[in-house]
């Protein structure tokens, strides 16, 4: 199992460019199965769960040819295996996302249910609800999800919780059913906004991306199309916060600023000096971390995303704060970690009461999820000495070639195979 050694204690430095979007990327390739010509994709982060999502087109009968610098050719318009298995699933949640596009277009899928996460439970009994009333035939079975429609139809659907990857999965759904879709309380994530361009240039006919309410009027066929995936505004974010909590200075590429309000907005107030200019970022915290107050919430609202990432700027802080989770009921795993480093947290339920201590200590711990992961990193940079972080796999989902960025910020960072 790969471990991260990270000798910490100095300040990240420089400029590193941010990579395409993880979670824009996985719903984007998905979509293509809806697709009856290719789909040629830029910006592509090179991840380990984009590498699953190919892998799982692949088993069922789609091409991709990798054209360099993050640029993607997929061919998956004559399918031939409607199966997304266990293995696959377990490894990766997102796995999902091929349920409606292979219902929408060939009339059958069978997916297997994903099943609980470090994070918490995460159902996706609104993806199957709302696939139902389109008419879809679905029963649980042996652990898998097995879905048949002779051709979706238009309906409205009122998605009781804000889900962005049951959005995602309705919406691509909705592309290819006969008639009028209404998506209500749908997600507006950047994300999502990106999938729905995508699928409107391959001639979908979608109204009020980016609002609550989405209405699809389905169309027979979608064609081919070259379309960029947007840059990971939760990658930018973790770098943000990396700055400040080692009291660096950074410059980050090729972002979009206008996705990351509700971040610089809470990097400000913890004493960052934060200036920027069209797709660039600059970043810098002298003197003491301000401790700030938030909870997590749906886009524009503060991700769940980098809740991890700001406990760990919290710690350090100069005074007392209080972050609350209300996303995952179980996302705060970290924080038994951040104590073994030095942290003064206290848990109720989903709230963490943080006591700024202004140092942390390297221990070994243990990363439990890929943002929990993303936090250790930036613990272990603050830590004088040598932390261990393991299973670090996770952050492989998530965070293209950190090691090699954060050695570019002039960080000690090492893989180890154990
Ligand atoms: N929910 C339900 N039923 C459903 C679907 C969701 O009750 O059918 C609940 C969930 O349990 C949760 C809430 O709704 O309490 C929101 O979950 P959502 O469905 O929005 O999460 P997701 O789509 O599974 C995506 C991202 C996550 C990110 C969340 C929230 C992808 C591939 N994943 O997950 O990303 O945390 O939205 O923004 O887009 C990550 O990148 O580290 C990550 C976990």
């Amino acid at each position: 199992m790969k471990k991260l050694k990270i000798i910490g204690g100095r300040p990240l430095f420089g400029e590193i460019d941010i990579s395409g979007s993880k979670n824009a990327a996985l719903p984007i390739i998905a979509s293509s199965i809806l697709s009856s010509g290719n789909l040629i994709l830029s910006n592509v982060p090179k991840l380990h769960d984009v590498s699953t999502m190919i892998k799982l087109l692949k088993t069922m009968g789609a091409s991709f040819i990798d054209h360099g610098d993050h640029c993607l050719k997929i061919e998956a318009h004559s399918l031939n295996n409607y199966i997304a298995s266990y293995d696959l699933v377990k490894t990766m949640r997102a796995s999902i996302l091929v349920l409606g596009p292979l219902l929408a277009k060939y009339g059958e899928a069978r997916v297997s249910l994903p099943g609980g996460c470090a994070i918490g439970a995460r159902p996706v009994n609104l993806h199957i609800n709302g696939l139902r009333k389109m008419g879809a035939e679905i029963n649980i079975k042996e652990g898998y999800i097995d879905a048949k429609a002779n051709r979706l139809r238009g309906a409205t659907i009122s998605l009781e919780t804000i889900t962005v990857t049951g959005t995602a999965n309705l919406m691509m759904a909705a592309t290819l059913a006969k008639g009028k879709t209404l998506l209500k309380n749908v997600a507006i994530e950047p994300e999502i906004i990106n999938l729905g361009e995508c699928l409107q240039s391959m001639g979908a006919n979608i109204e009020g991306l980016g609002t609550r309410i989405i209405s699809i009027e389905g169309v027979d066929s979608l064609r081919g199309h070259s379309h960029e995936i947007i840059p990971d505004r939760i990658e930018a974010a973790t770098y943000l916060i990396g700055a400040c909590v080692t009291k660096g200075s950074l410059k980050l590429n090729k972002l979009r600023i206008d996705h990351l309000d509700s971040v610089i907005d809470l990097l400000k107030k913890a004493g960052a000096q934060i200036s920027f200019q069209k797709n660039q970022i600059d970043v810098s915290l002298n003197g003491d971390i301000q401790p700030i107050n938030f909870s997590t919430n749906p886009y524009p609202g503060v991700p769940t995303d980098v809740q991890a990432q700001f406990m760990v700027l919290n710690a350090l802080a100069d005074g007392d704060s209080e972050i609350k989770e209300t996303i995952f009921e179980n996302r705060l795993m970290h924080v038994l970690e951040l104590q073994r480093m030095g942290a003064d947290i206290n848990l109720d339920k989903n709230t963490a009461y943080i006591k700024g201590v202004r140092k942390l200590n390297a221990a070994p711990v243990m990363a439990t999820d890929l943002r929990a992961s993303a936090a250790l990193v930036l613990a272990g940079l603050t830590a004088k000495g040598e932390t261990i972080i393991d299973r670090i796999y996770h952050i492989d989902r998530g965070y293209e070639e950190i090691d090699r960025k954060l050695s570019q910020l002039g960080a000690q960072v090492l893989r180890l195979d154990s």
